[in-house]
């Protein structure tokens, strides 16, 4: 492991308005974009801790940051990562910078995946 990120150009600032999800592949990797009500931008793994349903596919509200699960309406704040219902789990998050009209997520060299798991 030598510590380093890239930053990927992952999607364009219209391609995700404010209040939307976006799932997209940045360098093999499933991620899910979510631009926050008042104007931050989050990456987090795209796929659910639980048995890796899509989380686009989830229902989303941006006025409360929660996000259900499309598989089993498990619930997560997309403002932290933070499982809600249950809660003990957390979505990996990603660096996220935003360079004129690119939205470029990093990911960092390590050569692992970068997902979390729910451990029961
Ligand atoms: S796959 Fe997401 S709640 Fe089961």
């Amino acid at each position: 492991m030598n510590g380093t990120t890239r930053f990927v150009n992952a999607a364009y600032l219209d391609d995700l308005w404010e209040g939307d999800l976006l799932d997209v592949e940045v360098d093999g990797e499933q991620v899910l974009l979510a631009h926050l009500d008042g104007g931050e931008i989050k990456a987090y793994q795209g796929m659910c801790p639980h048995q890796e349903v899509l989380l686009a596919d989830g229902a989303w509200d941006p006025d409360s940051n929660v996000l259900i699960c499309a598989g089993h309406r498990w619930e997560f704040d997309l403002a932290t990562g933070k499982g809600l219902n249950p809660t003990g789990c957390q979505l990996y998050e990603f660096a996220v910078r935003v360079v004129s009209d690119e939205i470029r997520v990093g990911i960092p060299d390590d050569g692992e995946r970068h997902h979390n798991r729910f451990q029961t």
